[in-house]
């Protein structure tokens, strides 16, 4: 149990890890190994105490078999998934994206550029893509006329917290001044910023599950950056999310995974250009 877990809460059984986890890898992808028990049950601990439980049953009653299961589960999957995200996290990709992706598509008179952040946590990386363009254009006038990123996520709370665009000072704290002085607006006495309307503009957020049928989104986009989400799942599940990523790709469209993440053994329709950035062809070689 976690230190701050008050007398009289039951440790989770293996049985109600087994139950959660199963629902999880399923239904979301993510796949939990049972030495991720502890973390699991202190994650979930925060939901049992505010519904009052005690032990790890009766909340699994209440979230798979109550009439309240359907918000209890969008409650559980915010708590489970792991939200870790940074502006300009793993910045060669976004050095990359101006230096070689829009000169591109400049040169192919690509004009109107759409971009597809998809798992993008609270908002840093569909922000992070905002300022690159933001930073384009200025130094590139009239090439680019129009941008727009859409930023999905399976996590309402988190959605939450990027559709307010507001983070703490320390996260901004590695920014270049410039940029800051540019792109956020400073509340010293709160210790935040907030992302300014010339960035957000351009960005939009939607809840999407991953594990759903084909996705249904209305678009097709120039980039997809889908980082740092596909390690949680199962080379299967990795490799039939990419398939459903490249639908919605333009053909020479690029796609930006994370750096631990690779389609290595994946007979996909990509062609390698950067360190886990890939270009679409028509055949895969
Ligand atoms: C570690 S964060 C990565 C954020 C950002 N892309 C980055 O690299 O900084 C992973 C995000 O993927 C989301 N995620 C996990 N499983 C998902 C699924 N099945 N469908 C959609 N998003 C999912 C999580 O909610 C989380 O916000």
């Amino acid at each position: 149990m976690p230190n701050n877990e008050p007398q009289g809460f039951k440790e989770i059984s293996d049985k109600e890890f087994k139950i959660i986890s199963d629902y999880i890898e399923k239904n979301i992808g993510i796949k939990i190994s049972p030495s991720k028990k502890v973390m699991i049950q202190s994650r979930l601990f925060h939901r049992l105490k505010k519904l009052n439980f005690t032990d790890y049953k009766q909340y699994i009653d209440y979230v798979f078999n109550s009439e309240n299961s359907d918000d209890e589960l969008v409650m559980m999957i915010n708590a489970i998934t792991t939200n870790k995200t940074d502006f300009f996290r793993e910045t060669d990709h976004f050095r990359f994206l101006e230096q070689v992706v829009l000169p591109e598509f400049v040169s192919r008179h690509k004009n109107n550029v759409k971009i597809w952040s998809a798992g993008c946590s609270s908002g840093e990386e569909p922000y992070t893509i905002s300022m690159v363009m933001e930073e384009f254009c200025s130094k590139n006038p009239g090439k680019i006329t129009g941008y727009k990123i859409t930023g999905t996520d399976i996590s309402t709370k988190v959605l939450d917290k990027a559709c307010h665009a507001v983070y703490s000072l320390e996260s901004v704290a590695h920014l270049d001044l410039g940029l800051k002085k540019k792109y956020f607006m400073k509340n010293t006495e709160k210790k935040l910023v907030m992302v300014k309307e010339n960035i957000r503009s351009h960005v939009n957020f939607k809840r999407l599950n991953f594990m759903d049928g084909d996705f249904s989104m209305s678009e097709v986009y120039d980039v997809i950056f889908c980082r740092n989400v596909l390690i949680y799942f199962n080379k299967e599940t990795q490799e039939n999310v990419i398939r459903k990523f490249l639908r919605y790709l333009t053909p020479d469209g690029y796609l930006f995974l994370g750096h631990s993440e690779t389609i290595l053994s994946m007979n996909l329709p990509l062609k390698s250009c950067a360190p886990a950035v890939y270009k679409r062809v028509l055949k895969a070689d």
